[in-house]
């Protein structure tokens, strides 16, 4: 159901992969929304073709940017200004990548070549598309940027290993470019911290299925399905949330407020 909520709104997603990605569930959101949007991916993403459908989907083009190369980003911010005919209002960062998990290396046998680049992909690339659109000015004021995070970043899971770093990492630029962005141009930034959810990304995580099920028992609410993810994203991009910004927002049916519940208990004891 639409409240149009984004009405007259032009936005950037980074991140849709296939249709059960967290950037995929939220296009098709804002689209609902009455937004006008911009899908960009690695151009090795886009060569396996998925988010034409979901380009035909939400009626927009898509736009090849590595996200660790500034001028592919710069690129993307111009082109994007061309096709709105002017700046845009919100931005989703839904991008992780970590090349040790990958590797099969653990926290402990870090290579220091890949984690270079986990977090340039997955923190630092933050800063990157913040300081692009900053050089371009391509925010409108009052513009809203969602990046998507773990709760791992604040509490240990071991086997999330180097992305753990990565995510305290991105929650930090929130912080340090939300202070400087909303002091010039009133533009808010926020991470949203999300249940684990069955993706590409989320199940290339070392124990993936047990961890599911663990969460959904240690959270009153279960887990946060992608498509509460995107509706809650919404929110964030709605003139509604306008005074929130510099913030990591849990989005996990109270999981990390939670020391213990009966079930987990329960479990124990058998
Ligand atoms: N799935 C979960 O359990 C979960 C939980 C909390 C947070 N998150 C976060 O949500 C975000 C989206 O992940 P997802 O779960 O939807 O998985 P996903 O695999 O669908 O999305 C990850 C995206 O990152 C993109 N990407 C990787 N390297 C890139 C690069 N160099 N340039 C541009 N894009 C690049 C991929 O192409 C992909 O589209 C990530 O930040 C992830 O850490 C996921």
């Amino acid at each position: 159901m639409s409240h149009n909520l984004l009405k007259g709104k032009k936005g950037i997603i980074f991140g849709a992969l296939d249709e059960k990605s967290l950037a995929w569930r939220t296009a098709l959101r804002c689209h609902e929304e009455g937004a006008q949007l911009v899908l960009t991916n690695a151009p090795v993403a886009l060569r396996l073709g998925e988010i034409n459908k979901l380009a035909e989907a939400v009626n927009a083009p898509v736009i090849a940017a590595d996200v660790t190369n500034m001028d592919d980003l710069k690129k993307l911010f111009e082109d994007s200004v061309t096709h709105f005919g002017g700046k845009v209002d919100f931005i989703l960062h839904s991008i992780g990548m970590s090349l040790n998990v990958r590797k099969g290396k653990g926290y402990t046998e870090l290579d220091y070549g890949f984690n270079q680049k986990s977090l340039d992909i997955s923190a630092m690339s933050l800063h990157r598309v913040l300081r692009t659109a900053w050089d371009l000015d391509a925010i409108n004021d009052w513009g809203s940027v969602v990046a998507l995070t773990y709760i791992a970043a604040q509490r240990v899971f071991p086997d999330y290993s180097e992305m753990a770093d990565a995510k305290a990492l991105l929650e930090s630029v929130t912080r340090s470019f939300g202070y400087h962005y909303g002091m010039k141009k009133k533009v808010r930034i926020n991470t949203v911290s999300q249940s684990p959810t069955r993706t590409t990304a989320g199940s290339g995580v070392k124990g993936f299925d047990g961890f599911i099920s663990y969460a959904e028992k240690m959270s009153p609410l279960g887990n946060a399905t992608a498509d509460e993810c995107a509706n809650y994203i919404v929110t964030l991009f709605s003139d509604l949330t306008k005074m929130v910004t510099m913030q990591n927002l849990f989005h996990d049916g109270g999981f990390s407020f939670t020391g213990v519940t009966e079930a987990v208990i329960n479990q124990m004891e058998k």
